[in-house]
């Protein structure tokens, strides 16, 4: 096949996390006889010290030209809030969420088996496994709604965010959780705030409708706040958590944290047509920028997700994610991974993870 792909090699370390999934790209399509035309597309802070904007015009046009999209990362302390909207790099990202329709944002936490020791919880619980998928809604509530800022006769300035969700919205991030449970072990946490939001009573109502209609899948109902609490009291209890955005946003955090590698953990957004568009859930960490230090793990496994989710090559992902499994079992880390091994820099890592592809 030959795939187009979209480059936002972003701020900070992205063009280097993305240069190394690049050569993975590159050396799968040597192994399993693909092509791909590359376009580069400018977003985030680099894209406002170029262009004054961070989502210059055009972005979102010359994504959906192309199969899938691979972001490195975007954003730094330089393009802060207190910077106008339009040159803050977060505006962007909302941006092309909403404009691609990327409205299911799927972030697996998985202890990997050669990484047992770096996860922060207590041995027994490791040992007993994390493999999660997070599905958040990403192109809905408080993100999305109204916001207001005005002034009061008494209390001064008041904001307001709206958070608003409709039944298609919930529905269609609902059905996705569902089949991906099918592909998995069969089990859907929906998390809410039900006893409180009338958002989360709407919500429930339409997961539970779905439930019936998935009768093999195994389905439970969870308050946020408990869900926050069982995640580092018993994470191996999940398979996929389905959430509206922010609950999802704060939740992801903390199950990527559990799994002890931040820098490890992919992420897909996708929509109900191409492109998806395939991230690390790291940011651009400015202070080890340009230094051969990041890990570019997290981009690489992107790379298999795209496979997987974009182009359904399950053999193509599994390569990927088994050389990256063979590379980490012999002890190679880079500096922001805890570990007794040998430490590697960001081109040595991606070097040894295609070394690994050729192989299999
Ligand atoms: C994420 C990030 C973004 C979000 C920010 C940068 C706008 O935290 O992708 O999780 O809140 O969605
Ligand atoms: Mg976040």
């Amino acid at each position: 096949m030959n795939y187009k792909i979209a480059l936002i090699r972003g701020d900070g370390i992205g063009p280097e996390v993305v240069e190394q999934a690049v050569r993975v790209l590159d050396t799968v399509g040597k192994n399993f006889g693909h092509t791909y035309a590359y376009t580069d597309v400018l977003l985030g802070g680099c894209a406002t010290d170029a262009v004054g904007k961070s989502y210059p015009d055009g972005t979102a046009d010359k994504c959906k030209a192309c199969d899938a999209v691979l972001l490195g990362a975007v954003g730094g302390p330089k393009w802060g809030s207190d910077r106008p909207a339009e040159e803050r790099p977060e505006t962007a990202l909302l941006a092309i969420r909403k404009d691609l329709g990327l409205y299911a944002n799927l972030r697996p936490a998985v202890l990997r088996p050669a990484l047992t020791d770096a996860c922060p919880l207590k041995p027994e619980i490791a040992e007993a496994g994390i493999d999660l998928m997070m599905v958040r809604e990403l192109t809905g509530g408080v993100y999305f709604g109204k916001r207001a800022r005005y002034d009061t006769a008494d209390s001064g300035v008041e904001c307001s965010d709206l958070m608003a969700y409709s039944e298609r919205e919930i529905e269609r991030i609902g059905r996705r959780a569902f089949a991906l449970a099918r592909l998995r072990r069969k089990k859907v946490t929906s998390v809410d705030k039900a006893n409180v939001l009338e958002t989360s009573r709407l919500w429930r109502e339409v997961l539970h409708r779905l439930a019936q209609e998935y009768s093999d899948v195994a389905y439970e109902d969870m308050l946020v706040d408990n869900c926050a609490m069982q995640l580092v009291r018993n994470p191996g209890q999940f398979d996929v958590v389905v959430t509206e955005n922010m609950f999802g946003d704060i939740l992801s955090d903390e199950a990527s944290m559990i799994t002890g590698s931040i820098g490890l953990l992919p992420s897909a957004s996708i929509g109900n047509s191409a492109p998806g568009l395939y991230e690390p859930i790291h940011g651009s960490a400015p202070d080890i920028a340009g230094q051969d230090k990041a890990n570019p793990i997290a981009t690489i496994l992107s790379v298999a997700m795209m496979f997987r989710y974009s182009f359904q090559r399950a053999e193509e992902a599994d390569a990927i994610e088994s050389a990256v499994d063979r590379v980490l079992a012999e002890s190679f880390h880079t500096a922001d991974m805890a570990g007794s091994g040998t430490p590697i820099g960001t081109k040595q890592m991606g070097a040894l993870i295609c070394e690994q592809i050729t192989k299999k």
